[in-house]
């Protein structure tokens, strides 16, 4: 586990996002603990016919998570506190849908496929949704950087 998060961390460092792919959901939490305090946890998909974004079939123009623009407010129809200090998303697709929903990240288009995890740095790209959920389902954790002594990557 101590070699796989390295090496998400190096990576994370050098190029700001990483994919991982055939993970499944337990190693996915675990993997983003390692890399400092969870803030948020919470499932992403079209449940809702209003309000946030994340559970809604709608585009997401390009935002970062914890600082709500003017732009993202006016297509979720309203302000919603969010925890501030997000410095890695985490998203692990549960399963994925037919129809082509791309997951931007930066410059980046990714289609996410069941069983993928898309891990990217919050402070450094700036991130959004195209296309329709559909049944694309996504489990989503926010992680906060601590001291490095502090992680439980560096626990024995
Ligand atoms: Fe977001």
């Amino acid at each position: 586990m101590k070699s796989t998060t390295d090496f998400v961390k190096a990576r994370l460092a050098e190029f700001g996002w990483i994919i991982i792919p055939d993970c499944n959901a337990d190693y996915f939490i675990i993997l983003m603990v390692s890399l400092g305090k969870p803030v948020g946890m919470a499932l992403v998909g079209a449940f809702d016919e209003e309000g946030r974004g994340s559970r809604r079939d709608t585009d997401l123009p390009m935002h970062r998570d914890g600082v709500y623009s003017a732009q993202l407010a006016k297509v979720q129809g309203g302000f919603y506190v969010e925890q501030p200090g997000i410095d890695f998303v985490g998203l692990y697709c549960i399963c994925d849908s037919e129809e082509r929903c791309v997951t931007l990240v930066g410059d980046q288009e990714i289609e996410m496929k069941g069983g993928q995890v898309l891990i990217f740095d919050n402070n450094r790209y700036l991130h959004g949704r195209r296309g329709p959920v559909g049944s694309r389902l996504l489990i989503r954790m926010w992680i906060q950087k601590v001291p490095e002594e502090k992680t439980n990557a560096t626990k024995e």
